[in-house]
């Protein structure tokens, strides 16, 4: 009984060791604290999120990759999403926040011809992606701040998100979004889900683009996904007049 109490807490100091020399101190450091209350997401969000660039540099990359190549369904999701990007024949199109790639190489796989962009502000997604992309001939990938494009007005027939917006404050998500109808002529797209976490802000993309007088062409849960009833897929069209 006695030595197996010694056997199990050399066995935690051993784990929080690997821990240490993986995550950081830091890092380590904050989880305990998260956990010691509770799990609390306005704790979690206060110690893990306030940079949330810094948060995507460090989460980025390899681990990210992985983590989401096993992730159940995340290929269909991914076809779901480019096969109704594609109906809309746009000739260029830019994913921002495009991580390692996975959306822009699902619609190289659909449509050969389209000319293709990713943005993304982390440079270790970008290293990844680039390297990810080379095969499909996918070279125009930059790192910028969604908030900040390095593009002129009306530069692409079609831009989207998938997955970006839900990780900033309204005030971001308001200029992220304005960033994107400046930049696109045509249309809007966004796989944004819905729900509250420490990484994570909920918006109605139905309602946003309704109360701006835009057309939603399209606004529907993405099937194949884990949880359908927290996604939202939406398209909209820009007036030609813009
Ligand atoms: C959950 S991942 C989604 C990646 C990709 N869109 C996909 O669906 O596989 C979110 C990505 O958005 C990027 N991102 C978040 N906020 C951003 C911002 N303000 N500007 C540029 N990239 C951003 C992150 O670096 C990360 O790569």
């Amino acid at each position: 009984m006695y030595i197996g109490g010694i056997m199990i807490m050399l066995d935690k100091i051993r784990k929080k060791r690997k821990d240490i020399r993986e995550y950081g101190f830091s890092e380590v450091a904050k989880r305990a604290i998260i956990k010691l209350f509770g799990g609390n997401i306005y704790v979690e969000r206060f110690l893990l999120y306030r940079n949330p660039r810094g948060y995507w540099e460090k989460r980025g990359g390899e681990r990210y990759f992985k983590e989401q190549e096993s992730a159940q369904n995340r290929s269909a999701r991914s076809t779901f999403i480019a096969e109704n990007l594609v109906k809309l024949k746009a000739k260029r199109i830019l994913e921002v926040g495009c991580g390692y790639g996975k959306q822009l190489r699902s619609i190289r796989r659909l449509d050969t011809r389209v000319e293709l962009f990713g943005v993304d502000f982390s440079s270790s997604q970008i290293i990844k992606g680039r390297e990810y992309l080379k095969k499909d001939g996918i070279k125009n990938i930059v790192c910028a701040d969604a908030k900040d494009l390095p593009f002129l007005d009306n530069s692409f027939d079609l831009v989207f998100t998938s997955a970006v917006i839900l990780h900033h404050p309204s005030d971001t998500a308001e200029k992220i979004r304005n960033e994107l109808l400046r930049v696109s002529r045509r249309y809007i797209a966004h796989n944004e889900d819905k729900g509250i976490a420490s990484t994570r802000w909920s918006y109605d993309y139905n309602e946003i683009y309704n109360q701006m007088g835009l057309k939603v062409l399209e606004y529907c849960r993405i099937p194949c996904s884990p949880s359908p009833e927290i996604t939202q897929f939406v398209v909209v069209e820009i007036p030609e007049e813009n």
